[in-house]
């Protein structure tokens, strides 16, 4: 059941469906994470990393920012297959949320033996009660949700007063830089397809200090890869609990 909306959602082969069509980017990215481009893409993923020094410095990065100790809970938002769970305690229940069946399958498989709940569904909407996970984690998906703020805002509903929410992707403006260039246009065009590339495109001018202040009051911007990628980490006060009672303040150049 989903406590804030006293919902009773089906649960097929493990995952808890709540919502299973999407729409606009959120759409156009579950089509991707559920289809073949993402397993070539896997490829470059391995590349990136191997520039930082490898996976686990790379994204050690972001993961050294997420103060969570053993039995602390954990909500993920854009789970995707969970590779940010080899970084924290295995004693942490963790409750993800993502829109991609494919990579939630994928998740389920690799950690059979965590405390873990997956759902399928929107950043947008988590089916938690309020203020009741110790920590939220976002890393790869948040550029390109269909409301940005709405999901920060989300992150800050279920995660406790001085709970740390740590929120990474890369840096928006490469989307834009590479729509600048004949040939990384055409290597993301033919990376993430049509529907996605768009939306890689489209972001490419979120601004993101502006979107980071309509939903925390205490939080930090750090640079990730070279300049690359960027972290945003937030400790959850009662004033940003506060702020949810009223709507979600408008930014310009970004989506809700
Ligand atoms: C690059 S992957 C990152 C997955 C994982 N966090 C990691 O770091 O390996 C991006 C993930 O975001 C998910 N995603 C994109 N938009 C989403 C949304 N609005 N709500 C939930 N998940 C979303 C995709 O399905 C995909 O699994």
């Amino acid at each position: 059941m989903c406590p804030p909306c006293a919902k009773q959602y089906e649960v097929i082969d493990g995952i808890l469906i709540m919502k299973a069509e999407f729409n606009g980017p959120n759409a156009a990215a579950a089509g991707f994470y559920d289809g073949p481009l993402w397993q070539k893409f896997k490829f470059w993923e391995r590349v990136f990393f191997w520039f930082q020094g490898g996976e686990r410095r790379g994204r050690n990065q972001y993961m050294k920012h997420l103060p969570i100790k053993p039995g602390e809970m954990l909500g993920v938002s854009a789970i995707g297959a969970g590779n940010d769970l080899n970084f924290v305690p295995e004693t942490c229940p963790v409750v993800g949320v993502d829109i991609s069946v494919i990579q939630l399958k994928e998740c389920l498989k690799r950690f059979p033996k965590r405390d873990l709940t997956l759902v399928l569904g929107e950043a947008e909407r988590f089916p938690m009660p309020d203020r009741s996970v110790d920590h939220s984690l976002s890393a790869g998906g948040f550029n390109f949700f269909n409301e940005p703020i709405q999901s920060l805002r989300e992150m800050v509903r279920i995660t406790r007063p001085g709970g740390t929410i740590v929120v990474s992707d890369e840096m928006p403006e490469t989307g834009a830089k590479a729509q600048q260039k004949p040939m990384a246009k055409k290597w993301v065009e033919k990376t993430f397809g049509d529907d996605f590339s768009k939306v890689v495109f489209d972001r490419g001018t979120l601004p993101l200090n502006d979107v980071f202040s309509a939903a925390f009051s205490n939080w930090k911007m750090h640079s990730l890869w070279r300049g690359s990628g960027y972290c945003a980490v937030a400790t959850v006060m009662e004033a940003d609990h506060e702020a949810l009672k009223r709507p979600a303040p408008t930014v310009a150049g970004s989506p809700s």
